[in-house]
């Protein structure tokens, strides 16, 4: 499959802290990809950098496929949504670069695509949490981004709405084949949504495994993930188990 991104020796620090890096990889058009790792390993710091909105300190993204700047969709913990505008004024913004025909219409396609067609002139305030993390994905897919990225979407909502909103992005991701990465600390949600974990440990935040997730397997993986987790920073890069994922994903 064509590469869609390649990061390079990336590295991040925050005046003295070492924060990130240096990490290389790359992604490939369409795939999909859970960041995981314990909290302070940096992955909120490498999807910053994957969306531009973070100067790595050395190192690079790089944006293969498309052409002039990169479009990027990006989701936050909270839907962060504008209380002023409507629903479709929300998912609107940013999109001032479009005619109001193209504009109108990229708005309702992803309204659409999660399943709140009906809420367009609704105001945030009117909405569940489930719900206005819904208009978040739909402002992150209006823009027709090039990669897609997610920091723990979903983090935020009671146990029942967040597997309802897995299952719907699931196979939401499977209709629109974008390139995506997304930051969950819920295992069961790296293996149902990913078709690849990065594993992080940190900081500064390191990549410690890279596996694929396979369609059987899933709980095999879960166990080695986890195992890997019970160790942190270098005591984690130490670790026997890691020495075998890492030949394992080698
Ligand atoms: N703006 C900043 N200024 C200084 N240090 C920062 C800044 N942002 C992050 N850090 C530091 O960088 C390291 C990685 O933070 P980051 O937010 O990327 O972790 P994370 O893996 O996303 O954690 P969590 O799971 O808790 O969200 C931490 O040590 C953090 O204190
Ligand atoms: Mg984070």
């Amino acid at each position: 499959m064509a590469e869609a991104v390649a990061v390079r020796d990336l590295v991040v620090n925050f005046g003295e802290r070492a924060a990130l890096g240096p990490v290389s990889f790359t992604l490939a058009e369409g795939s999909i990809t859970a960041l995981v790792g314990r909290s302070g390993a940096g992955k909120t710091t490498l999807l910053r950098c994957l969306a531009g909105l973070l100067a790595p300190s050395r190192g690079e993204v790089k944006m293969l496929r498309g052409q002039g700047r990169p479009r990027i969709g990006y989701v936050f913990q909270d839907a962060r949504l504008l209380p002023w505008l409507s629903v479709a004024g929300n998912v609107a913004f940013g999109l001032t670069h479009l005619p109001r025909a193209e504009r109108r219409e990229a708005v309702a396609k992803a309204l659409a695509q999660v399943g709140l067609s009906g809420w367009a002139h609704a105001r945030p305030g009117e909405l569940s949490g489930g719900m206005a993390q819904r208009v978040a994905i739909a402002r992150a897919l209006a823009r027709a981004p090039d990669l897609l990225l997610l920091d723990e979407p979903f983090s935020a909502l009671d146990a029942f709405t967040r597997r309802h909103l897995q299952e719907e992005l699931r196979l939401l991701l499977h209709r629109v084949r974008l390139t995506v990465v997304f930051i969950t600390h819920d295992l069961d949600e790296a293996i149902a949504l990913g078709d690849r974990l990065l594993v992080m440990a940190g900081p500064p935040g390191r990549i410690v495994a890279d596996l694929p997730v396979s369609d059987t397997g899933g709980a095999l993986l879960k166990r080695q993930v986890l195992a890997l987790l019970e160790g942190s920073g270098e005591e984690a890069l130490q670790s026997p188990t890691l020495r075998v994922l890492a030949a394992h994903a080698g």
